[in-house]
């Protein structure tokens, strides 16, 4: 569904990713997994289209859309929920869900967020920046139902969160899976992750460090070695 290539980026003459490539087969969920700084966010702005890379290639179900601006890729079924969400805080959360939205599709956008995460229906008319960290991540992640989704990118989506809101949010990412869309999952919580996860890749320090099922990254002692704590 999602093909990185050799992916090379960076800020200015900063270099970042050092030639990674990622698959994110149909339907399948990958963990994206690493140390702070090794480079998971920036690879995923790279994918989504919000950084250009300097090299390789990106393709979204088969298709190369390295030149193509990010409403194109979210057209094409690609869907990036970045670190801390990126809400609206000055809009009400109907607000915020009916700008993700499809045109024509901003009512049923609601329902489908209201029938997600039932906490948002009494807060429909409330500015989103007024909202718990939590309530806010949910309004990010109705951003996925807006339009048919088919790959959502995931950045620390339960970053910060109360143990039970990171449950909730981990079976609605099950949910999704369970629906076919594909997910490239960037989390701290690690166990979680390798939890839902049918792919892990790792990347320290701009370069793919393991990729293989979870229980190979148990076996070959890197758990341990990257992903203590
Ligand atoms: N906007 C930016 N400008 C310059 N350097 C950045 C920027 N964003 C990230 N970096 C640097 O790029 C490296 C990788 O960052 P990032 O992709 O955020 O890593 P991760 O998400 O794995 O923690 C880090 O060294 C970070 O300091
Ligand atoms: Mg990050």
């Amino acid at each position: 569904m999602l093909r990185l290539e050799g992916i090379r980026a960076g800020y200015g003459q900063a270099t970042v990713l050092r030639g990674v490539s990622l698959v994110v087969p149909d339907g399948a969920v990958v963990a994206l997994l690493g140390p702070n700084g090794a480079g998971k966010t920036t690879l995923l702005r790279v994918a989504s289209g919000l950084l250009h890379p300097t090299a390789g290639r990106i393709l979204l179900d088969g298709e190369d859309v390295a030149s193509a601006p990010p409403q194109q890729r979210r057209r094409r079924g690609l869907c990036h929920v970045p670190e801390r969400g990126g809400v609206f805080a000055d809009l009400t959360v109907a607000e915020n869900l009916r700008l993700f939205a499809r045109p024509g599709g901003e009512e049923e956008a609601i329902d489908r967020a209201v029938a997600a995460f039932p906490a948002l229906g009494q807060r429909l008319q409330q500015a989103a920046g007024t909202l718990s960290g939590g309530e806010q991540q949910m309004v990010a992640l109705s951003r996925v139902h807006g339009e048919e989704s088919r790959v959502v990118l995931l950045d620390e989506v339960s970053m910060g969160l109360a143990p039970k809101l990171v449950d909730t949010i981990f079976a609605f990412l099950e949910d999704l899976a369970r629906t076919g869309v594909s997910l490239l999952v960037v989390e701290q919580y690690v166990a979680k992750a390798l939890g839902i996860a049918d792919y892990v890749c790792l990347l320290d320090r701009g370069r793919t460090a393991f990729v293989g099922e979870p229980a190979e990254l148990d076996s070959a002692g890197l758990a341990a070695r990257y992903l203590a704590g």
